[in-house]
Parts: C-alpha cells; sequence; structure tokens
C-alpha cells in the first residue's frame, strides 16, 4: 500500500492507472476510521481494481466553534487498517497544499446546502461539496462511496456531481451501527459512558417512527410529534433538528407514503450526533 502525501504524486498515480485501464474508487474520509468507513472501502474493493482512500480533515467544513482541533487523527493506526483491507493507496494531503494561501475558489449547492445540517452549521457543506470537487480532480475516480449516515451530504454531492456533469457514479451505504443500536461515527470516541447510554434515544427515535409508518401511520407531523415526545423524554438530548423530508430535494414532506428520510441530530454534552432512517415508499 502506498501512502501519498503531495497532490501532483496523487494525480500522477491515478493517471497511470487510467492509462493501464484500471477503474478507481474512491472513498473519501477525515480519519480515526471505524467499521462504517471499513465498510465504504469493503464495497469499493468490490467495484474497482484499484481502491483510493483519503484521509483528510477538511478545516474549511468546520465551523469556528467546532471540533476542528480536537478532531480525532490517526494516520498509522489508520493506514494499517486499510492495508489490511488490500486498498492501494492512502492519499493524506496536508491542508496547506489543499488550501494554499490566496485560495478563493469553493463549490457550494445552493439551497440544499442551507438545509439540515447546513442550518445549523454555516457554511459546512460548501466545506464538503469544495474538497470533494478537488478530490475527484486529484484522484479522478470512476467509483465514490459515500455512507447514509451523512444523508444531508449525500444528497448534497448528488447534485453537485448532476450540476457539474462530473464523470463518476455515486454509490450510498447503509449505515452501520453498534449491536445496541448506535450509529458509528468518529465523534463518538467524545462521549462520556452516560452521554454514550443517552444517545441511544435517537436509534429507539427512528425505530419507533419506522414502527409507526409501517403499521399506517403516513401523517408526518404526527409521526415527528411521536418523535419529539421520545426525544423530550431523554432530558440529555439537546435536540438541534427532527425532520421528515424528501430525501433528494431535503423538503418537508406531509405523507410519507411516497418514501421519505427521517433525520435527526441532537447534542449529548458537548457532542453533536446526527442519525437517521429511510422510509421505503409504498
Ligand atoms: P467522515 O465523517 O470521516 O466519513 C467518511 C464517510 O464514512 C462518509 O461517507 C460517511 O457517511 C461514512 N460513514 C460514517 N459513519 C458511518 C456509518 N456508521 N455507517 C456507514 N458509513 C458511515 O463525511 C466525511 O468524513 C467528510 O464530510 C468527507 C466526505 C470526507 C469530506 O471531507
Amino acid at each position: 500500500m502506498r501512502i501519498i502525501r503531495d497532490i501532483r504524486e496523487m494525480h500522477a498515480a491515478s493517471r497511470a492507472a487510467r492509462l493501464q485501464g484500471s477503474s478507481i474508487g474512491f472513498v473519501p474520509t477525515m480519519g480515526a476510521l471505524h467499521e462504517g468507513h471499513i465498510s465504504l472501502v469493503r464495497r469499493a474493493r468490490t467495484l474497482a481494481n484499484l481502491v483510493v482512500v483519503s484521509i483528510f480533515v477538511n478545516p474549511l467544513q468546520f465551523g469556528p466553534t467546532e471540533d476542528f482541533t480536537k478532531y480525532p487523527r490517526n494516520l498509522e493506526a489508520d493506514s494499517a487498517r486499510l492495508d489490511a483491507e488490500g486498498v492501494e493507496i492512502v492519499f493524506a494531503p496536508p491542508a496547506a497544499q489543499m488550501y494554499p494561501p490566496g485560495a478563493t475558489t469553493v463549490v457550494h449547492v445552493e439551497g440544499l446546502s442551507e438545509k439540515l445540517d447546513g442550518r445549523s452549521r454555516p457554511g459546512h457543506f460548501r466545506g464538503v461539496s469544495t474538497v470533494i470537487t478537488k478530490l475527484f480532480h486529484i484522484v479522478q475516480p470512476d467509483f465514490a462511496v459515500f455512507g447514509q449516515k451523512d444523508a444531508a451530504q449525500v444528497a448534497v454531492l448528488r447534485r453537485m456531481v448532476t450540476d457539474l456533469n462530473m464523470e463518476v457514479q455515486l454509490i450510498v451505504c447503509p449505515i452501520l451501527r453498534e449491536a445496541d443500536g448506535l450509529a458509528l461515527s468518529s465523534r463518538n470516541a467524545y462521549l462520556s459512558a452516560t452521554e454514550r447510554r443517552q444517545a441511544l434515544v435517537l436509534h429507539r427515535t427512528l425505530l419507533q417512527v419506522e414502527a409507526l409508518a409501517s403499521s399506517g401511520h403516513g401523517n408526518a407531523q404526527e409521526l415527528r410529534s411521536a418523535a419529539l415526545a421520545i426525544l423530550a423524554a431523554e432530558p440529555a438530548a439537546h435536540l438541534d433538528y427532527f425532520e421528515i423530508v424528501h430525501p433528494a430535494t431535503l423538503e418537508p414532506v406531509g405523507d410519507v407514503t411516497q418514501g421519505a428520510l427521517v433525520a435527526v441530530a441532537a447534542s449529548f454534552g458537548s457532542t453533536r450526533l446526527i442519525d437517521n432512517l429511510l422510509l421505503p415508499g409504498r
């Protein structure tokens, strides 16, 4: 496995692989890898001859009061894990190369970027769409694999790839969870044992909404009220949003019978967690 830090070297490696007829599968990450990330890597492995995983804690997608400096970084352990998965290239560029002094160009998916997490984290999705555009240019993947865990991110990036005619196929993998239902996240490492227990309310709420929907309750307002009652019963959960929306437009829906994305974000102590559920159409 090669660890490439230099952008031009990564670009050259991708160009060479493409000239040889290899297909490139790409998994962008911020590192602190867990089984959720690894599930994306395994998916990429089934799709392409050459798998590239990027590890880059992207400063552009963190707000000024967010956890950029304390975000867990462990390139050595991450690389060992990726090596064991048969990944060919880890791309870990320095921030100073990704954003050299004077860089002012951004990619902004208007509208979608201001919904769900984008509403509470202004500038977050602009940071995501900008870094993913840059990474796509550098890595030139045929496939790029993302997790449904970040449902709004998926909606923003799908729109971007369509709008900018990018020649890459986005693949979305299901949310991987702990045995007790907590969605795997690099930020779970911040939780105390008590907060971790309290955080289970997110999955519990989503399961209850799923049960209500599958027993015929289609009205989104009704489902939302039931969900808010469960969330309110866990006073440690500081709710950011609970929404039932169209998975592509992220606009609220009145009725879930055509399918819907149920998305929640809440903080436990100083740790903000997100989770979601896709309700199938009937
Ligand atoms: P990061 O949070 O490291 O996540 C990298 C990828 O792993 C994302 O596509 C995310 O949805 C997926 N993922 C995280 N937890 C998961 C889980 N429990 N099950 C399945 N997939 C999971 O998302 C980012 O990084 C960044 O915004 C990035 C796209 C790399 C741009 O900087």
